[in-house]
């Protein structure tokens, strides 16, 4: 028998009560890590807790708000090998004329700025430790224009470059960094269409090229991957996840 790739590891999963955060946690547990599990959702992380018992810890709280991030930092008491920044949301497929300041601020908050700023704090620890591996969700949304609002489209392309941009500069320290860019996942992400324009433009662009729906089990076992020993060499690398999505 091989040796679990997460024995004795511990790895942060945002995201965690639900769709691909919470298939990412249940593979990671069934590889032996120990789990810490991040949501807003009190109620989906209990669920999580009712299925992985001991495995995972979990952590409710708003991604945007600093208290959560600390509170995740003082739970790495062992250290932490692993990072996967799952948590994100989606606008109303609102074209640039169309954006309000609300969705705007709420979308880059949750999708770039949490991610930021958990990240940030867990570097020092990955470093002092000699190494570590952190995975950001993009989106298909994060390659191309056509594939969400620009609020979504904006968050994800610079999801990208904060992934490259901390590849760079940590690599050399041991952690990698990398991303994966689903295209649709059958979860609970809402992604309401409130914009005529959008629907007009982005509609039949969609009903021509739209894959068919992964399984969040799907980006769950690259995102493990990613962050496991297998991928030992690859920092940097922004990885489509979409049943070949990108290549239309
Ligand atoms: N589902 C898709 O088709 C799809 C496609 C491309 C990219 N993605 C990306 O995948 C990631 C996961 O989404 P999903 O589809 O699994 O959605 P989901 O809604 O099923 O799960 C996301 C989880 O993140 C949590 N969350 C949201 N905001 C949070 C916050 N501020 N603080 C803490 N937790 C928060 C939610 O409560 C939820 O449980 C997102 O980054 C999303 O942009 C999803």
């Amino acid at each position: 028998m091989a040796t679990p790739r997460f024995q004795n590891r511990t790895v942060v999963v945002t995201g965690a009560g639900s769709g691909i955060g919470r298939a990412t946690a249940i593979r990671l547990a069934s590889e032996s890590a120990r789990v810490i599990g991040v949501d807003v959702s009190r109620h989906r992380l209990r669920s999580l807790e009712e299925e992985l018992g001991s495995s995972v810890v979990t952590i409710d709280g708003d991604l945007t708000d600093q208290l959560t991030i600390d509170r995740v930092i003082a739970h790495l008491r062992t250290g932490v090998h692993g990072l996967a920044n799952v948590a994100g949301i989606m606008d109303g497929f609102e074209p640039t004329a169309e954006i309000d300041d609300e969705t705007w601020d709420r979308v880059l908050s949750v999708n770039l700025t949490a991610m930021m700023r958990l990240t940030r704090a867990v570097l020092p620890q990955m470093i002092a430790a000699g190494g570590g591996s952190i995975v950001n969700v993009s989106s298909e949304a994060g390659l191309r224009g056509s594939a969400a609002g620009t609020a979504y489209t904006t968050s994800k392309h610079a999801v990208n470059g904060f992934t490259l941009s901390t590849a760079f500069f940590y690599t050399p320290h041991g952690v990698r960094c990398n991303a994966v860019a689903p295209g649709p996942v059958a979860t609970n992400i809402e992604a309401p269409f409130r914009s005529e324009e959008a629907q007009r433009r982005l509609g039949p662009i969609m009903q021509a090229t739209l894959p068919a729906i992964a399984k969040p089990e799907a980006l769950a076992s690259a995102i493990v991957w990613l962050l496991s020993d297998e991928a030992s060499d690859v920092s940097g690398a922004i990885l489509p996840v979409d049943g070949g999505w990108a290549a239309v």
